[in-house]
């Protein structure tokens, strides 16, 4: 069974106060929706809190991002087990902002996703192309490129996969559901030529770029979408709770 993640990337929002008033409103409006999986993304400054907050609730806590080092002279840096040890079980890995802004590398990414792993953690690994890069064509070359460099032999079972297309991102231009579910598609059959058709039926993949709760439910109707990473409309507890119920109405996938 695939069960329905739906994710909220903060990304540099909220201060501890603020997530905690998120949180205190959040909670009461998905209470009961057993069937989907939720998990928040808050800075790493409000992890600490928002753990403790979170302590014996349904609610998943990740880091937007790790170093690949477990301690040392990296300043500004957060190691895997910093993570573990503020309650996250998630972390995103290769999120196009880090690609982009930050300088992370495919190699990076692949340091950072066998971190996370050996410490427990479980990666979200962030795959997506650009719009020049979508309009020469080359999309699904981007995004299996970006695979094989982090994948090669590391378990994808462990690993949970979200396509989230530069051009999406905070655009308000959702791919459409068809787009969504193409590249989805297209991802679990690279899955499944490189590690087998079992793993390939069990990988889960998001997708992410403008969702909101408007195209939420659409796009998580799709057979091979299996929740959505959401960012803007994830800071607003009455949205991001209105996107929880159009996956619950999913509910997961048989495999
Ligand atoms: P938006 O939902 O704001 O487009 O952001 C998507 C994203 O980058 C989630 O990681």
């Amino acid at each position: 069974m695939r069960r329905i993640l739906v994710a909220g990337n903060w990304k540099m929002n909220k201060t501890p106060a603020e997530t905690e008033g998120f949180i205190e409103a959040f909670l009461p409006t998905i209470a009961g929706l057993g069937r989907v999986e939720i998990a928040i993304f808050p800075p790493f400054t409000s992890l600490d809190r928002a753990g403790r907050l979170l302590e014996g609730t349904t609610i998943r806590l990740g880091g937007q991002d790790l170093h690949f080092e477990t301690s040392g002279a990296y300043t500004g840096a957060i190691s895997a087990s910093m993570l573990v040890a503020c309650g996250c079980r998630y972390v995103l890995v290769g999120h196009s902002e880090r690609r982009r802004l930050f300088g992370d590398d495919d190699r990076i990414v692949r340091l950072k996703l066998e971190a996370a792993l050996s410490s427990g953690l479980f990666p979200i690994l962030c795959v997506g192309e650009g719009t020049e890069e979508r309009r020469r064509g080359d999309s699904e070359g981007v995004v299996t490129d970006q695979l094989s460099s982090a994948l090669d032999a590391l378990d994808p079972e462990r690993i949970v996969i979200a396509y989230e297309p530069i051009w999406a991102i905070g655009t308000g231009q959702t791919a459409t559901p068809q787009i969504a579910e193409g590249m989805a598609s297209a991802i679990r059959g690279w899955v499944s030529s490189r590690f087998g058709g079992e793993a390939g039926g069990r990988v889960r993949s998001l997708y992410g770029g403008s969702v909101n709760p408007d195209n939420a439910g659409a796009i998580m109707g799709e057979p091979d979408i299996d929740g959505v990473l959401v960012g803007g409309a994830s800071l607003d507890p009455a949205k991001f709770a209105s996107i929880v119920r159009s996956g619950v109405s999913v509910g997961g996938r048989d495999v």
